[in-house]
């Protein structure tokens, strides 16, 4: 994650540099390493082999050998170049039947591809907002809006998760937060399942949050990049996908680089719900967005079938990783004993894991002292915005006999205090 070799936000203040130059205040980031960064350079420079807890790289954790779908992009289909703005009609049928084989509910011709979920967001934000207009955001989530919405001149307003109720939504403050926009809120972000907090939006949330934004006339952009991982059947109170019928323009955000396991083949999918006629425009609309980069390559978009097929295959084993590390998360924890001040925060998915640790130290102090003395590497809970100290955030992804060693050194050394 580049964003996490920054300082906390990475961006500056609205201050113009003292020097003329000829770059934008947009791209004025806060370039200055933050505490961790700093840290893992002098371990590296000291040739210290560390065990990374954040690593989150499927790419890198063996997990399934995803060579042969790789190689479905070498194939000679690839090589003639007759670009379609929406996708190729094959990749988009494909990308509507992965849902309906998930019970979903998708229109081939309201997919839309892209090279990645986070191009997508750029899109949608371009679609949707003037100057200066405001999209809300979950605190805490995935630390990557704040560079979306800047490189758009788009301004972001947060509304919090309540901690103490499982990260529910605090409607109130989301309506509040439309409201202060004074119209100029487009869009809600939902993160379906959450990261890194691991939460499904409950049923009456969305229900509710569908119907702010139609008030307001605001759209939504659900990112369910995470929705294929859930940890065991979900609570029948969670909405498993946006997928569906929606009482306000809905986008649900999908891609390749968590349901294959390959952000190097570059291809993300939205797809468009809610009222017909909003539907219609927005795909208009998005059709010149798409034609003016054209961006997911050819043979990946020739491939999707295929790799779309071998979904299953790919994601049992991603299951299978993630629960095996929580258990042994909870093994660890259960050892500790019960009064030991350290806990997991609850889950319903995704590859991440939260821990709640004791505030005798500050979260960088924590992340410092077990690279110091462990050399294990964690991620304070502030890179996503938890609302207060005192939390530090794992990865389920690593090899389960190095995750279950480290974890248990983590344990064991916050629960000292
Ligand atoms: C919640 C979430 N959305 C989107 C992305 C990025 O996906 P893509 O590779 O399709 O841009 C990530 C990557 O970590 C993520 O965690």
């Amino acid at each position: 994650m580049a964003r996490a070799l920054f300082s906390h936000s990475g961006l500056r203040s609205d201050e113009p540099s003292c020097a003329p130059n000829p770059f934008t205040q947009r791209t004025d980031w806060d370039r200055t390493e933050n505490p961790l960064t700093t840290l893992l350079a002098a371990a590296a420079r000291a040739g210290r082999e560390l065990t990374d807890l954040t690593e989150s790289n499927p790419t890198r954790a063996g997990i399934v050998d995803t060579e042969p779908l790789v190689a479905l992009l070498g194939h000679p289909r690839g090589a003639t170049y007759a670009p379609i703005s929406l996708g190729h009609p094959k990749a988009r049928a494909a990308v509507a039947a992965s849902f309906h084989e998930r019970g979903l509910p998708a229109r081939e011709d309201r997919v839309v591809l892209s090279a990645s979920t986070s191009e997508a967001y750029t899109w949608l934000f371009k679609l949707l907002c003037e100057r200066g207009d405001r999209v809300l955001v979950p605190a805490p989530s995935y630390p990557l809006f704040e560079f979306l919405a800047r490189l758009e001149d788009v301004e972001l307003a947060a509304y919090p998760l309540v901690r103490e109720e499982g990260f529910r939504i605090d409607l109130g403050a989301l309506d509040r937060a439309a409201e202060e926009a004074q119209g100029h809120a487009r869009a809600i972000v939902l993160v379906h399942p959450n990261n890194p907090t691991g939460t499904f939006v409950r049923r009456d949330e969305a229900a509710e949050v569908g119907r702010i934004a139609a008030r307001h006339g605001m759209a939504l952009i659900v990112d369910e990049v995470f929705a294929e991982y859930p940890h065991g059947a979900l609570p029948a109170d969670r909405l498993p996908s946006f997928a569906g019928e929606r009482e306000a323009l809905t986008f649900v955000l999908g891609g390749l680089s968590k349901s294959l396991l390959l952000p190097q083949c570059k291809l993300g999918w939205t797809l468009v719900y809610g009222p017909d006629a909003l539907c219609d425009e927005a795909i208009a609309r998005l059709e010149l967005i798409a034609d003016t980069y054209l961006s997911a390559s050819t043979p990946v978009q020739l491939a999707l079938p295929e790799l779309l097929a071998a979904r299953a295959s790919v994601q049992g084993p991603v299951r299978a990783r993630t629960a095996e590390n929580l258990a042994a998360l909870d093994r660890a924890l259960v050892a500790a004993g019960e009064d030991a001040a350290v806990r997991r925060l609850p889950t319903d998915g995704g590859w991440y894991a939260i821990l709640e640790v004791p505030r005798t130290r500050d979260e960088d102090a924590w992340v410092e002292t077990l690279v110091r003395e462990h050399g294990i590497v964690v991620h304070p809970g502030y890179f996503f915005d938890m609302e207060r100290e005192g939390f530090l955030v794992v990865s389920l992804l690593p090899r389960p006999e190095v995750f279950a060693r480290a974890i248990e050194i983590v344990v064991t050394s916050v629960a000292k205090g």
